[in-house]
């Protein structure tokens, strides 16, 4: 962890990342889960619909001081999976991972337990609540996307039949849940500012141009947004240096990542604190998700990747993908911003889970593996991107959290 420079780098694309876009049908149960022992808070709309309640029991209630990052996986097969792969029909290809022929399942039954205090448990009516009359909107790649699946699929269950609703508009996804006039949404923007890969569907993974001083066009879609989700990394990832504009959209230039990262950041604050209400919106920002491509670094002398891996890694450890450059700059970029931005940082949490990965039960390049490219894990396997239920549902767990605290009034 320590001995990593500012300038190392590491390529993170042997495997291409898929980005096909696929949406399934709706099927769904009704089950209200309102606790009788809930005691009734009001939370903050916005002002012209203020005063609506929100039931937030004891239980609920997180210690401001407790840190949800810091703790450790619990095995726990009776409360999780939160959700089952086959009662999800937002789940696209990419995340199914049984689905795909995945033999084990340990993946989907641990739970993360912060060490001083317990995340509340995860209830979609009480999310619900909170976003009525809102849009909960994920903005960045398809790391993030699976984090909006994710979040749909944790609610999706407790909305009966016609009350709920999934439309593709590229470059979002939208779901509503009618009656609560809710809705979470994706929109695909992989750099956060703009560059030649912001088509949802169409877009090059090899050739990368980034314009790092333009927002705009992408920010007219996420204005007025109630609660603003933002990740961006794995794109940077490429090459030490990336191709990128700033001012004229001529001049194109190698910048080290770091240096352009850190402007394109500069450039999506500068665009938050132009036009964000803090008074009306929240703003989260997911830390870098962390890849396992490399056995190497939790198992010395080993040669592979996540591919057969069905434990989670156990002591203190941090792979060389997760890039502390890179944090220390979204640490002093969110540290100087005039609005709050609650920065989720996620990354150490999900470094222990080598195990939950696609591996070879995924995509790549919008199609599933076939068998001869699944039986060669070393080139194949796809340790980005997670299964779902997995990994992404603890994060929602942790902006559920975060949700629940800030729209209750505590008076
Ligand atoms: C870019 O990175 C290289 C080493 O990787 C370093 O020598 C150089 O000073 C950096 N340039 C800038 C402008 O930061
Ligand atoms: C849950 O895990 C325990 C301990 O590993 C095991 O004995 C039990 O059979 C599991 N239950 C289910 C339903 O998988
Ligand atoms: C429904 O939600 C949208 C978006 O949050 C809001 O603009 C609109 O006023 C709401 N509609 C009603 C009828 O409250
Ligand atoms: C994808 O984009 C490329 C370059 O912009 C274009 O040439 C190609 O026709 C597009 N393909 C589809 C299927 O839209
Ligand atoms: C930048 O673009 C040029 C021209 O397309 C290409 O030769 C070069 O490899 C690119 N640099 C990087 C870091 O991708
Ligand atoms: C997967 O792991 C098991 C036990 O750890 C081992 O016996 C098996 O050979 C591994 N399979 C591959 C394809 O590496
Ligand atoms: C995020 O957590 C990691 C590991 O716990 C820590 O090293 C890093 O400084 C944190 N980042 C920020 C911006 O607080
Ligand atoms: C940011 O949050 C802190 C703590 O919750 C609060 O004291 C402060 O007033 C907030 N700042 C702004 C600009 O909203």
């Amino acid at each position: 962890m320590k001995g990593q420079s500012a300038e190392r780098i590491q390529s993170l694309f042997p495997v291409l990342l898929a980005s096909l876009l696929v949406l399934g049908t709706a099927q769904l149960v009704f089950d209200s889960l309102k606790s009788a022992k809930s005691y009734v808070f009001q939370y903050y709309g916005k002002p012209e619909k203020l005063r609506k309640s929100v039931f937030v029991s004891p239980e609920d209630r997180m210690d401001e001081s407790c840190n949800l990052f810091e703790g450790q996986w619990i095995w726990d097969n009776v409360s999780y999976p939160l959700y089952e792969e086959n009662s999800c029909p937002y789940l696209v290809k990419q995340t199914t991972c049984l689905k795909n022929g995945r033999p084990d399942s340990f993946y989907q039954n641990w739970r993360w337990q912060p060490r001083a205090c317990n995340l509340p448990r995860f209830d979609p009516l009480k999310l619900l609540d909170i976003l009525r009359d809102k849009r909960l909107m994920f903005i960045g790649d398809s790391v993030q996307r699976a984090q909006f699946e994710s979040m749909v699929c944790l609610v999706q269950s407790v909305i009966p039949k016609g009350k709920k609703s999934f439309k593709r508009d590229p470059p979002r996804k939208i779901f509503k849940a009618k009656e609560y006039n809710a809705t979470i949404e994706y929109y695909w923007a992989p750099f956060i500012v703009e560059s030649i890969s912001d088509h949802a569907t169409n877009h090059t993974v090899l050739k990368r141009l980034v314009n790092l001083d333009s927002i705009s066009k992408h920010g007219k879609s996420w204005e007025g947004v109630d609660v603003l989700v933002f990740e961006s990394y794995v794109w940077w990832m490429y090459r030490p240096q990336i191709n990128a504009t700033y001012g004229s959209m001529e001049d194109v230039q190698e910048y080290n990542v770091t240096t352009a990262y850190r402007i394109a950041m500069e450039t999506w604050r500068n665009w938050l604190e132009s036009t964000i209400n803090p008074h009306l919106q929240k703003v989260f920002f997911m830390s870098m998700s962390p890849t396992h491509l490399w056995s190497w670094e939790w198992k010395p002398g080993s040669r592979g990747n996540c591919f057969n891996e069905s434990y989670p890694i156990q002591g203190s450890y941090w792979g060389t993908g997760s890039n502390l450059a890179i944090m220390e700059i979204l640490h002093e970029v969110l540290q100087d911003l005039k609005i709050n931005v609650t920065f989720l940082n996620i990354t150490q949490l999900s470094e222990y889970r080598k195990d939950a990965h696609t591996t070879v039960f995924g995509e790549r390049r919008g199609k599933l593996l076939t068998k001869e490219q699944r039986a060669d894990p070393l080139n194949f396997a796809d340790c980005i991107h997670w299964c779902l239920p997995g990994v992404p549902d603890t994060w929602n767990e942790i902006l559920y959290a975060y949700l629940l605290q800030s729209y209750q009034n505590f008076l």
